[in-house]
């Protein structure tokens, strides 16, 4: 061998320092099925990815509010990547049929994606915000507080208009108040953004932010959009697990606007 260490008994290694036992034994099938080990696999994957960007996102919210956007940009830029990462893994599990996935789905109860807490965080961070949503956590108070503490919080969005209402330009101040309810378009706030599209040269840091942000929901459209396609593929329009119509609930969610503003923008432009 060249030089490299080999003796760890008093080094901290690669394993150690990752935790990888802790991960590396967290995979635990419940069924004989073979394919159970992809669904497991798929879905911690996309929970690390997700905890990664909700740790972008808050800071990127932190920047935006002390007024730093260049930083708030490349971290924005980030999570659009980690987007991006998932949706090329809906690719792997596509590959299961709906003749594997049929000998565990029963295995799996009520469990659901639907439950998942940072799917839900990310949201709610973004702006897409609605109180039921904490109900399947009710059992995890934890997680339950987590998610109403971040309903007391401004979104990324509201400080985004915060920013803009510094910088010189009118947006009501019911907009900016923490809320639990989803974004609705306001005509004010369109206005607003028409100026700054108008006029980029003048308006740039907003420019950038608002198509930062614009980015960032054209990868999440298509997150929710491969994850009904594969869903259909898979199950067609059996029930969720999680309880839902499944198929038609999830194509409800395709309609679903993070940021109606910016999209609104487009037309009056
Ligand atoms: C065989 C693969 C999959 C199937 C059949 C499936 C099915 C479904 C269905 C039917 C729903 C609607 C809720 C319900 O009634 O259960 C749902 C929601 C959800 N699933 Fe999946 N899913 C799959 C893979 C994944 C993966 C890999 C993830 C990644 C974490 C995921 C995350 C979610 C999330 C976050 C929701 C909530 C969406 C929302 O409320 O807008 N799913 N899934």
């Amino acid at each position: 061998m060249t030089d490299a260490h080999t003796d760890f008994s008093r080094d901290m290694s690669y394993g150690d320092y990752l935790h990888l036992d802790a991960i590396l034994t967290a995979q635990a099938p419940i069924s004989a099925a073979p394919d159970e080990m992809l669904f497991i696999v798929q879905h911690q994957t996309s929970e690390l990815w997700m905890r990664l960007a909700i740790h972008e996102l808050t800071a990127a919210r932190d920047a935006i509010a002390a007024g730093r956007l260049p930083e708030a940009f490349k971290l924005l830029s980030r999570v659009s990547r980690i987007m991006e990462q998932l949706n090329g893994a809906w690719d792997v599990l596509r590959t299961m049929t709906p003749s594997d996935y049929t000998t565990f789905r029963a295995a799996l109860g009520r469990s659901s994606g639907f439950q998942s807490m940072q799917y839900r965080m990310i949201e709610f961070l973004l702006g897409n915000r609605n109180r039921a949503q904490v109900r399947p956590h009710a059992h995890r108070p934890d997680d339950a507080q987590a998610l109403e503490a971040e309903l007391r919080r401004p979104s990324l969005y509201q400080v985004a208009l915060a920013h803009a209402a510094q910088s010189g330009f009118a947006v009501p101040a019911d907009v900016l108040e923490p809320s639990d309810r989803p974004h609705a378009r306001h005509d004010e706030v369109v206005e607003m953004w028409r100026q700054v599209y108008a006029d980029p040269a003048t308006h740039w840091p907003l420019y950038e932010l608002a198509e930062k942000l614009v980015d960032l929901e054209d990868y999440f459209r298509r997150w929710r959009f491969n994850h009904v396609t594969t869903v259909e593929r898979i199950i067609g329009f059996k029930r969720g697990t999680g309880g839902t119509e499944g198929v038609a609930y999830l194509k409800r969610m395709l309609a679903v606007e993070l940021f109606p503003d910016l999209w609104s923008v487009r037309t009056v432009l």
